[in-house]
């Protein structure tokens, strides 16, 4: 196989805390073994026009280790094989486009940096012959075959700090405050920041609640004095023979948006328990910010590992974090799934015999 003189690397889907860590980390492993880097602007469109990328050298990343965002930017927009794209030369199939200007810039590999969304289009550019590494990243926590993503730890440090401070408000008032976290059909987020933070109710989607349970679990609370509650509610739960709240519908090629069960649970814990209750939807902030120590060193490996991956021609793979190892795990084993909290997971079962309500 002969040596890769030069890679690509962009960042896919939504931001996520540790998105620069990564890049820095690939930037300089690459330049300390005599790979150059091009970082291609915001995900595959890097790809389409030529003057959508830049030179990175060891000197553009210094400093951008703390750094939330991404310097490449990013999008979770569109589906590139669902349709053409206009481009400076006419109108091309995107996904035909992006492997001539891959060939065109002189790439010998890429390093994909995405959620599962840009795992899906990378396995399919994969496909095509594009030889590629990935990098999982997403604060939800829900792809398959790693046990952690970076910017996971980041959103749930802010959730609990988020929760640490509605938990002197809903003393103070004797109100019972609801937080929805974000985590799509996947309830890591709302499971950690809930346990963490001490919430008495906690609605994830594995575990489909009956509001009348939930307010059961909270009256008992006030049978030994507790005047608030705490509940934490993830953005992908929805009621037992419901289904989840959305603000926008899926339409081609762009993924539904969910949103507004934190409001539905607020108004029904209000009428069946008579206390004054509050709601607050943490959003992007969850997505914000520097990353935890945690994030830029899972980052920082997961970049690592990734160069190594292409130094040795191991393409098809996405970096996985298997404490305490990074491994490759194939793409093809990890897209098209979801990775949601297992139901004999110990941390359920504890949280419950605490007295957390899942409403079940
Ligand atoms: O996947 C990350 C995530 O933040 C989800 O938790 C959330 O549902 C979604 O992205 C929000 O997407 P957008 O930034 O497009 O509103």
């Amino acid at each position: 196989m002969p040596a890769i003189s030069r890679l690509g690397v962009l960042t896919g889907g939504g931001d996520a805390p540790g998105l620069n860590a990564v890049i820095r980390a690939v930037v300089k492993a690459a330049a300390n073994s005599r790979i150059g880097c091009v970082g291609l602007e915001d995900s595959f469109d890097g790809l389409i026009e030529p003057n959508r990328s830049r030179v990175l050298t060891p000197r553009d990343v210094t400093g951008i280790l703390r750094l939330g965002g991404t310097i490449l930017g990013t999008t979770n927009r569109g589906n590139p094989f669902a349709y053409p794209v206009k481009t400076s030369e006419g109108t091309h199939d995107y996904s035909d486009r992006v492997v001539e200007m891959f060939h065109k810039m002189g790439l010998g590999a890429l390093v994909v940096i995405g959620g599962d969304g840009t795992l899906a289009i990378a396995h399919e550019f994969c496909n095509r012959g594009v030889p590629l590494v990935c990098v999982p990243k997403t604060i939800d926590n829900d792809i398959v075959g790693t046990t952690n993503c970076f910017g996971f730890d980041t959103a749930v440090a802010f959730a609990t700090d988020a929760i640490d401070r509605l938990h002197t408000t809903a003393e103070a008032h004797h109100r019972i405050m609801i937080v929805e976290v974000m985590g799509r059909h996947a309830g890591w987020i709302a499971l950690y920041a809930g346990v963490a933070g001490g919430a008495d109710a906690i609605l994830i989607p594995e575990i489909p609640f009956d509001i009348t349970l939930v307010a059961h679990g909270l009256r008992e609370r006030d049978k030994w004095g507790a005047k608030f509650s705490i509940v934490v509610v993830a953005e992908g739960a929805y009621p037992k023979g419901g289904s989840a709240s959305l603000v926008e519908e899926a339409r081609a090629g762009f993924a539904a948006r969910l949103g507004g069960i934190g409001a539905m649970v607020c108004d029904a814990l209000a009428r069946e328990i008579g206390k004054e209750t509050r709601a607050v939807v943490l959003g992007h902030l969850q997505r914000g910010g520097a990353p935890t120590s945690f994030d830029r060193i899972l980052a920082t490996r997961f970049g690592g590992k990734a160069v190594e991956l292409v130094r040795r021609g191991e393409f098809g793979t996405m970096v996985a974090f298997a404490p305490p190892d990074i491994v490759a795990r194939r793409l093809e084993d990890v897209v098209g799934r979801t990775k949601t909290v297992p139901l004999d997971f110990d941390l359920l079962a504890t949280a419950r015999s605490l007295g957390v309500t899942f409403g079940d």
